[in-house]
């Protein structure tokens, strides 16, 4: 057990989908793991581990082995999602983390629904001024192997993707004038979120695996409707079918 995280040592697999909601993470548990078990519900934030057939063609036969999946809330921003991901990598001994979750589009070509596969993250966090002073910054980037695997698996379901930097903001509500995300589009961010720039940092000092897969749940380059509550819980099927085909 950690300090957010009740679950006993052993309950949570190396491979932990992340999403920011925790009925988003029932939702995937329910639809994709097989024999799924609240291993805790620490702050209404539960994880949920189950397993994944996995087939793998053998000369003349067909092996099957059960790949075990958790499924944890993150909850929304970065100093949630920090918690989460440092009990998971210190204390649970977790070595791969795909974030499932939804962003506002930054440029016109993205569509709503589309799906941002993060290579980076930018962020007007003051989280890596304080790791690094004032002089220095991290460029927190996506684990390459993730990375690959995520667009090859993306453009083989013909699914609608873009790939490239994200903008992992403190505030939704921003109140500057103008708004910053303005600067990060104009340098060719895609799209803004508000955890990826935190979960890359982590996972480069643990020396674990992430990357973040994300739905366009919102457009602030140009008028849309925005997604409901209750299809922003559903909108992350694709992205979690090409997460669950990379780890399992
Ligand atoms: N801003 C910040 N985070 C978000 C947004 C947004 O518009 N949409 C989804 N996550």
């Amino acid at each position: 057990m950690s300090t957010h995280i009740g679950a006993k040592k052993g309950q949570i697999a190396d491979v932990v989908l992340l999403p920011g909601d925790p009925l988003r993470a029932a939702w995937l548990a329910k639809k994709f793991l097989k024999a799924p078990e609240t291993v805790h519900d620490v702050r209404g934030m539960p994880c949920y581990t189950g397993f994944r057939h996995c087939f793998r063609a053998l000369p003349g036969q067909l092996a099957c082995t059960k790949k075990l999946i958790s499924i944890q809330s993150s909850g929304m921003g970065m100093p949630s999602l920090g918690i989460y991901v440092e009990e998971l990598a210190r204390d649970f001994g977790v070595k791969k983390i795909i974030r499932l979750g939804t962003c506002g589009a930054l440029q016109e070509k993205i569509n709503l629904r589309d799906i941002i596969i993060a290579m980076g993250a930018c962020s007007d966090s003051a989280s890596n001024i304080h790791r690094f002073g004032p002089a220095m910054s991290f460029a927190p980037i996506a684990d390459p192997a993730l990375y690959r695997d995520a667009v090859l698996q993306a453009e083989d379901r013909g699914l609608p993707f873009h790939t490239g930097n994200v903008f992992a903001t403190d505030d939704f509500y921003d109140h500057s004038e103008p708004p910053r995300w303005q600067k990060f589009a104009r340098y060719g961010a895609l799209a803004v979120e508000m955890e990826t720039a935190k979960l890359y940092t982590l996972a480069a000092y643990y020396g674990i695996q992430a990357l973040s897969l994300l739905v366009v749940s919102d457009h602030l380059a140009r008028e849309e409707k925005p997604l409901t509550s209750e299809e922003r819980v559903t909108c992350c099927s694709d992205i979690a079918m090409i997460a669950l085909s990379i780890v399992a």
